[in-house]
């Protein structure tokens, strides 16, 4: 554990947490872009204990960074020292545009979530690229050790007004694939009106096609999934991401529906849900694809992860690799050494010494 990174975090967190919510979240990357952060020197000291190679990229530990949290790409080198194993940037559109109307993000303190209806504020394709295209530039020049390498993704959505899908995706993909590590379809958060219709079979085969006709090279291409698709709809939504040629699923994103029992007062706000009362929800749809997709897909889960015992979970079920977001707003970067800290006793506590051993004998059990 990094000292800085406790140190920071005890004395910024309680602040942050009183502060108005999306203030906090400026703040505090802000914060990162000037690279105050700490630097976590778990994975050198670990020898690569979590460490596994997934679509032809070398994950240091399965904890990743989930889109939302640095949507303009204004973080990356701080959430790298932090110790996640990736960072994925985004949503980013095609044009800058400012999202919804405030307030709009919530914390629901007492059931330790998130309300957020943002609407994919972002600056734009454009200034994002560049600011990919710089890190990934100095990276290179470093010729990065392998301690310090890790994946960036680029997570892609469509503007509010003016959306063309079938033009958008495969222009977004075009602009970001020379630097992106993998690419990510977002075609389900809740905050853009229509955006989910884009996850039925269909739609999803035209924007696949459409990718795949004006790029015959990509990195890894990942579809983004919504927790609210029916059980019965996804095996035919999972069948065309294999047949469109794309390499995984990310399942889930934010949630519609309210769980019942939450207790905070902003529990009735519109948006999409996040944190521990999504934890089941997406734990079950991960189940599901797993089942459905048979070992064919690159799976990564997300929605209410909090502990090494919930990636644990998720890896079992079939997940390859994790991400975070509510979570990390809750406890601050030190969540990302406890969590990998937790994993690696239960590793060893059932008899694995690495990682990649655990996830070959889970493939094993699932494939028998
Ligand atoms: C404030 C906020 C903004 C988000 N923005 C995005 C986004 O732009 N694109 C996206 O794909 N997911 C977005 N998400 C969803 C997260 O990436 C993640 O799928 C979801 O929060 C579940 O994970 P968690 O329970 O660990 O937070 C956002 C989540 C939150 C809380």
């Amino acid at each position: 554990m990094g000292n800085l990174i406790s140190y920071l975090t005890h004395f910024s967190l309680p602040i942050l947490m009183k502060m108005d919510p999306e203030q906090a979240h400026n703040l505090a990357i802000l914060g990162f872009s000037w690279g105050v952060s700490g630097r976590s020197t778990w994975d050198k000291k670990n020898h690569y204990s979590l460490s596994q190679q997934v679509q032809g990229l070398a994950f240091s530990n399965p904890l990743g960074l989930a889109a939302g949290f640095d949507k303009n790409g204004q973080a990356v080198p701080a959430m790298g020292k932090v110790g996640f194993g990736f960072v994925e940037i985004g949503t980013v559109t095609p044009r800058a545009q400012p999202g919804n109307a405030k307030p709009r993000l919530f914390r629901l303190k007492e059931d330790r979530g998130i309300i957020n209806r943002m609407g994919f504020n972002n600056e734009g394709i454009e200034k994002v690229f560049s600011r990919l295209a710089a890190f990934i530039h100095a990276r290179n020049k470093r010729k990065t050790l392998e301690d310090s390498f890790f994946p960036v993704g680029v997570n892609i959505g469509i503007n509010k007004e003016g959306a063309d899908p079938l033009k958008d995706y495969p222009f977004l993909v075009g602009r970001v694939k020379a630097y992106a590590d993998y690419i990510v379809i977002n075609v389900s958060s809740p905050n853009t009106p229509g955006l989910r219709d884009l996850q039925q079979a269909d739609h999803l085969k035209g924007i696949l096609e459409a990718i795949n006709h004006a790029h015959s090279e990509h990195p890894p291409l990942f579809v983004k999934l919504a927790p609210d698709i029916e059980d019965q709809d996804l095996p035919s939504i999972v069948q065309t991401i294999i047949e469109g040629g794309a390499q995984g699923i990310i399942i889930t994103n934010t949630t519609l529906q309210r769980p019942e029992g939450l207790q905070s007062p902003f529990a009735k706000e519109s948006g999409g849900l996040s944190g521990r009362p999504l934890r089941e929800l997406s734990l079950a749809k991960l189940k599901k694809v797993a089942e459905i997709a048979k070992g064919s897909l690159t799976l990564i889960s997300v929605g209410g992860i909090e502990t090494g015992q919930d990636v644990w979970e998720r890896l079992k079920l079939g997940a390859d690799l994790v991400q975070i977001y509510t979570a990390f707003i809750y406890e601050g970067p030190e969540v990302v050494n406890r969590i990998k800290q937790e994993l690696k006793s239960i590793l060893s506590k059932n008899g694995f010494s690495t990682l990649q051993d655990a996830i070959k004998a889970f493939r094993k059990q699932i494939n028998d």
